[in-house]
């Protein structure tokens, strides 16, 4: 291929006329700046095709390749330069940059060492002590962001991985004002914002997991996730349930990761209420229409289709009903809010589940009195909770780490209101949290 080619023949190849190498190479840069990486891509090939061992353009080849997440090619071209210029600037840096994302810890640490040897530069030494950190080496990882800052006191990669390295070593106060300062100098992430108030909520420290969120509240004080885990650290003002584009982000950013994060953590809730199923049930005999609320990814379609003539799903996140749809079990999924989709649909079923979802309920009023009118006489209705361990007169709670926590025998109170007769609710361990065993509690209900 030529550059001529890769610029839809307006420009001849290098060394052809109208464009010599160095023009080559400066548009193929102006392209991959401006984000077309399919062009650079080419042009940056052709002139490597006269000039292999141009190592400026296989240091942007390099990149350009990491950055399509072809991280194979990637190594290989920055490999590839440094054979042929092992003390090409900043090389080694790029090349730890890709065999960390392709979790070679050790080599990656050894790339970053050669770019300090080299010349040492903040961004590398914040490199590598990222690589110390998931080692789980944190007081190295302490010490070599120390090295980055020594360099750039302002560094905002360094100041965040020490904030990292710090909460890890449970120095809450320090590694809290090093993140609040991480995030005056980075852009703001929400991943990694998240991540602090993660590891102060792993550390049980509700308040200081509140402190980072108050400050990243006065940047956007509109953003779901800071309002619903505010409210959640300090207790105060607990809404009745997490809000809709709360439930809509997190698990649209969690849809793809789910099941396997969930299997790992030994997820049981659609197993639970497949059993409880099985038990309030006739034998199966493809019957029944079921309505799934809040059906995630599907966990408990493949479960209840014996039972099911029609299967329903509803859920807030589009990326969850994908996975759920991709299971080829659900006649219809509707992206909807739960209590409004039941309005929509009185007395149109005969089974309704619910797993691991009325957690993102405080209030459960509503909930029940829309179940209550979406079941026919004689359906069944069969959830879980997480259980709360109770303060004396405490009904329900919305817990630090964001959802909600229930007295079972209040949960059974409200939905026997709603006119439902409800079963005592069984106590059941719905997965695991830091290795801790969730408590939950599965009630089963029946519409007179
Ligand atoms: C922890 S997941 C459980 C998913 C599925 N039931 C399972 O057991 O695998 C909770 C799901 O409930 C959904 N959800 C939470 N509140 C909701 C609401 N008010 N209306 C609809 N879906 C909701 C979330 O989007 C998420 O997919």
């Amino acid at each position: 291929m030529s550059v001529a080619n890769a610029h839809e023949t307006a420009t001849p190849a290098p060394g052809e006329g109208r464009m010599t190498i160095a023009e080559a190479v400066a548009y193929g840069i102006e392209r991959h700046q401006a984000g077309d990486l399919g062009l650079a891509e080419r042009v940056y090939e052709a002139v490597l095709e006269r000039d292999p061992d141009r190592v400026d353009v296989l240091n942007v080849l390099g990149i350009l390749k990491y950055q399509c997440g072809e991280l194979d090619a990637a190594a290989a071209t920055l490999q590839r330069l440094l054979e042929i210029d092992p003390s090409a600037d900043g090389v080694w840096n790029n090349l730890g940059n890709v065999l960390l994302k392709r979790g070679e810890l050790g080599r990656a640490g050894e790339a970053f060492k050669r770019s300090l040897q080299l010349l040492p530069t903040a961004e590398a030494w914040a490199n590598l002590a990222r690589v110390y950190r998931r080692l789980g080496d944190l007081a190295v990882s302490e010490q070599t962001c120390l090295q980055a800052l020594a360099l750039a006191p302002d560094h905002g990669p360094a100041t965040h991985n020490l904030a990292l390295a710090l909460l890890g070593q449970r120095r809450i106060e320090e590694g809290v004002q090093a993140a609040l300062k991480a995030m005056q100098l980075l852009q703001p992430r929400e991943r990694r914002r998240q991540t602090y108030v993660q590891y102060l909520l792993v550390a049980d420290e509700p308040a200081q997991a509140a402190v980072i969120l108050r400050a990243w509240q006065q940047q956007e004080p509109d953003n779901p996730y800071v309002l619903h885990h505010l409210a959640a650290c300090t207790g105060a003002a607990m809404p009745e349930r997490a809000s809709d584009d709360y439930v809509e982000k997190e698990f649209d950013s969690f849809a793809e990761s789910f099941d396997t994060t969930l299997a790992r953590l030994n997820y049981r809730a659609p197993q639970i209420v497949a059993e409880a199923v099985a038990a309030a049930l006739p034998p199966a005999a493809r019957q029944f229409d079921i309505l799934d609320l809040g059906c995630g990814t599907g966990l408990c379609g493949p479960l209840l289709q014996p039972w099911a003539r029609t299967l329903a799903g509803c859920d807030l996140s589009t990326g969850m009903l994908m996975q759920a749809a991709g299971r080829g079990v659900y006649d219809e999924l509707r992206k909807a809010e739960l209590t409004a989709f039941m309005r929509t649909r009185p007395g149109a079923f005969d089974l309704a589940v619910s797993a691991d979802t009325l957690n993102y309920f405080g209030e459960l009023g509503e909930v029940a009195r829309t179940v209550q009118a979406t079941l026919r006489p004689g359906g069944v209705l069969v959830f879980t909770l997480e259980a709360l361990a109770s303060k004396e007169g405490e009904v329900v709670r919305l817990m630090p780490h964001g959802r909600y926590a229930h007295d079972g025998a209040h949960a059974r109170q409200v939905f026997e209101q709603a006119g439902l007769v409800v079963d005592a609710p069984v106590g059941v361990v719905l997965r695991e949290e830091n290795k801790v065993p969730v408590q939950g509690w599965l009630v089963t209900a029946r519409r007179p």
